[in-house]
């Protein structure tokens, strides 16, 4: 007879990678995610987090969290619907709607909540999903559990989309959900097409700005803003858990759209709300994004640095235009190598293979905050080029 579990004994690479001593995931940290961390007793530097910002470290928004718990306690125990609304959590979408420039807004207990909710509760069986083949695995999870089909263009290519919305029966209602950054590689999306091609097509357009809010746009709203087209764009989901340092995540529409989505996402309505102090993060990091665009500024010019210094080292940087800078190394094994080496040099960075890129396109994946300091770039290049070179990568 079968055993369901006989699979879970056969999980090869993360096995061999552990025995071999250069497996890159679940790695304890000892300290705050700041731009340098401790890690096994040893002070890193910290180009591995999603903490663009540096907000985890911020005293008014550590103080926030702290004031919520002493009000509110640990936690609402309940869903939104029932018992888990606070008065916190309608300031806090209020205020999301009002900065990022909608009629409302409606706060998830996470990111990946926010897009399996938001997609599941819309998209009906007369209703086809078109997809950037690279988004995130929330926003494929969510078209998974919704009823409507879901086809796929090539990442980032405008005709191939296209193509594809040539294809679908002007019958159904159509979503095209993209990235606004893409969070292995740092690329970004062309959203002037993208608005030309859904109005083209009838379409409506949901940008997942998880990389973006409080980085790219001139008041941090991200990539829709930095293009001028926030206006264009229907729907937009976003996390607590990068700019915002906290944990959460949001979606931001139109009234009807916000109201429908609060009555119909199960993501939402079966699962308990986010807590006090994760609310009250959220709201202390947005004052800070909308009040100091100083910090972005910082984050911009540490990116600069680094791209730089990544070229000139000559290597592989793909097409990032994002704090977000891969390092391709291609094949699985030998960027396991990499990470290590780059690891014992004092640098903690993210290794990220398959399904999380291309087999073919493992990476090192850098990301900047705005309280790296040159030093701790510097040092960073140095170990990266002391380790490529080593190793045959440059
Ligand atoms: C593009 C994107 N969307 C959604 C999420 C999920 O966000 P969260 O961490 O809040 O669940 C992430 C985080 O990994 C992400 O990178």
């Amino acid at each position: 007879m079968a055993d369901l579990f006989a699979k879970c004994g056969m999980l090869i690479k993360p096995r061999q990678a552990e025995a071999m001593g250069c497996y890159p995931f679940f790695i304890p940290i000892g300290s705050e995610a700041g731009p340098e961390v401790i890690i096994q007793g040893r002070r890193m530097v910290m180009l591995g987090s999603n903490n663009y910002l540096g907000l985890t470290q911020d005293p008014r928004v550590k103080e926030a969290a702290q004031r919520a718990i002493a009000k509110y306690g640990s936690g609402c125990t309940g869903s939104r619907l029932m018992n888990g609304t606070l008065d916190l959590h309608r300031e806090l979408e209020q205020r999301l709607a009002h900065f990022m420039r909608k009629e409302d807004a409606l706060v998830f207990t996470t990111g990946f909540q926010t897009n399996l909710g938001t997609i599941s509760a819309l998209v009906g069986r007369h209703d086809t999903i078109v997809l950037d083949r690279s988004v995130h695995a929330s926003i494929i999870d969510g078209c998974r559990l919704s009823l409507g089909e879901t086809v796929r263009f090539k990442h980032n290519d405008m005709a191939d989309l296209e193509r594809v919305l040539q294809g679908i029966d002007p019958k159904r209602g159509i979503l095209i959900i993209v990235d606004g950054v893409y969070s292995m590689e740092g690329d970004i999306a062309n959203v002037p097409e993208l608005v030309r091609l859904k109005k083209k097509y009838g379409a409506r357009l949901m940008i997942d700005e998880a990389h973006a809010v409080g980085v790219f746009g001139e008041g941090g709203r991200g990539v829709a803003e930095y293009f001028g087209l926030l206006d264009e764009v229907d729907l937009i989901t976003a996390t607590f858990s990068k700019s915002f340092a906290s944990i959460g995540g949001f979606v931001a529409g139109s009234k009807d759209v916000i109201y429908y989505i609060r009555h119909m996402a199960r993501a939402l309505l079966f699962s308990a709300s986010l807590p006090p102090a994760s609310a009250a993060a959220a709201l202390a990091a947005l004052d800070i994004i909308e009040n100091e665009p100083e910090r972005r500024e910082r984050l911009w010019e540490n990116t600069r640095f680094l791209q730089r210094g990544l070229k000139e080292l000559r290597f592989s940087t793909g097409n990032s235009e994002s704090p977000i800078i891969p390092l391709i190394v291609g094949d699985e094994m030998r960027l396991a190598w990499f990470w290590k080496g780059l690891f014992d040099g004092g640098v903690f960075t993210n290794a990220a293979v398959s399904p999380a890129v291309e087999p073919d396109r493992a990476l090192i994946r850098t990301s900047l905050m705005a309280t790296h300091t040159v030093d701790q770039l510097t040092y960073a290049l140095e170990v990266m080029e002391a380790t490529g070179k080593r190793q045959g990568l440059l």
